[in-house]
Parts: structure tokens; C-alpha cells; sequence
């Protein structure tokens, strides 16, 4: 009886799970999150945008920061990441305009909304 309970709970989690990556294969919403990770942004940037221990060493901006935030514009981000800036490596040819472009919005969603001027 045990046994059956913990093969049926095993398969449940495996076919939740495959149902989560299909959803996810298939819909349309752009996942930021696995977007920063699989374009190393996070090699540099760091998984709260603060920037790496390598990063910093390059000169890379605290993402948290609201004045930083406050200072750039989502033009001159989108440019930043297309073309690259100074030891920022350039990424047009690497994606596509829509997926820079949420690169922008993920690059926002670092500072606390409160915080955000
Ligand atoms: C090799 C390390 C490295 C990687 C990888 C990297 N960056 Fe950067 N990034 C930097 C550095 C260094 C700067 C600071 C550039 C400067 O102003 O001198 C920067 C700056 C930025 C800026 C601010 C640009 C501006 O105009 O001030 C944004 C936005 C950004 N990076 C996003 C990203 C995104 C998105 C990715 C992944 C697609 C990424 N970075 C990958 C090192 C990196």
C-alpha cells in the first residue's frame, strides 16, 4: 500500500513537472529570468544585480540602485546591450530586439518599486 502511494506521488510530480516545461515551451510571456542566465549576464551581474565580484572588477552599475536607475534611460539600456559599452559585451547579434528589450525591463525590476523615482 505504501508503495503504491509513493509510485502514484512520484508520477504526479513527474507529470506536473513536464507540464510546467511545456507551458513554458509554448507560451508566449518571455522568461527574463532564464534569459539573463542563459546570456551570462549573470556571469557579470550577478543573480540580484549588484554585480559580481568579476563584474565589479569590470565597472558594472548596481542594478538596486535607484539613483543609478534614475539616470540611465530604457533607450540608452537597450543601446547599451545591443552595441555594448566599454567591458560590456554587445548581444545584438546574440538576441532578438524583444528579448533585449525585456533584458531592460528585467535590468528595472531590480530596484524595489517604493525606491523608484
Ligand atoms: C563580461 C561581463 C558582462 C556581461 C556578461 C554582461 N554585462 Fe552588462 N555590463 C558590464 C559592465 C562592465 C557594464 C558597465 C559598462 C560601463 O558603463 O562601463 C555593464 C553595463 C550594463 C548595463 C548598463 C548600460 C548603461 O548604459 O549604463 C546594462 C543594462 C547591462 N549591462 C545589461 C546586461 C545584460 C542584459 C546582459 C546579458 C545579456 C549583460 N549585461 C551581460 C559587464 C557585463
Amino acid at each position: 500500500m505504501k508503495g503504491i502511494f509513493i509510485y502514484s506521488f512520484v508520477i504526479t510530480l513527474i507529470l506536473s513537472l513536464a507540464q510546467f516545461n511545456l507551458s513554458n515551451a509554448f507560451g508566449e510571456k518571455i522568461d527574463y529570468k532564464k534569459l539573463y542566465k542563459n546570456h551570462k549576464c549573470i556571469k557579470c551581474h550577478g543573480f540580484d544585480g549588484k554585480g559580481t565580484k568579476r563584474g565589479k572588477k569590470l565597472g558594472t552599475p548596481d542594478f538596486t540602485d535607484a539613483e543609478w536607475q534614475a539616470s540611465v534611460t530604457d533607450e540608452q539600456l537597450i543601446n547599451s546591450i545591443t552595441n555594448g559599452k566599454k567591458k560590456m559585451p554587445k548581444r545584438g547579434h546574440k538576441m532578438t530586439t524583444e528579448e533585449i528589450k525585456a533584458m531592460v525591463k528585467y535590468v528595472r525590476f531590480f530596484v524595489p518599486k517604493k525606491k523608484r523615482k
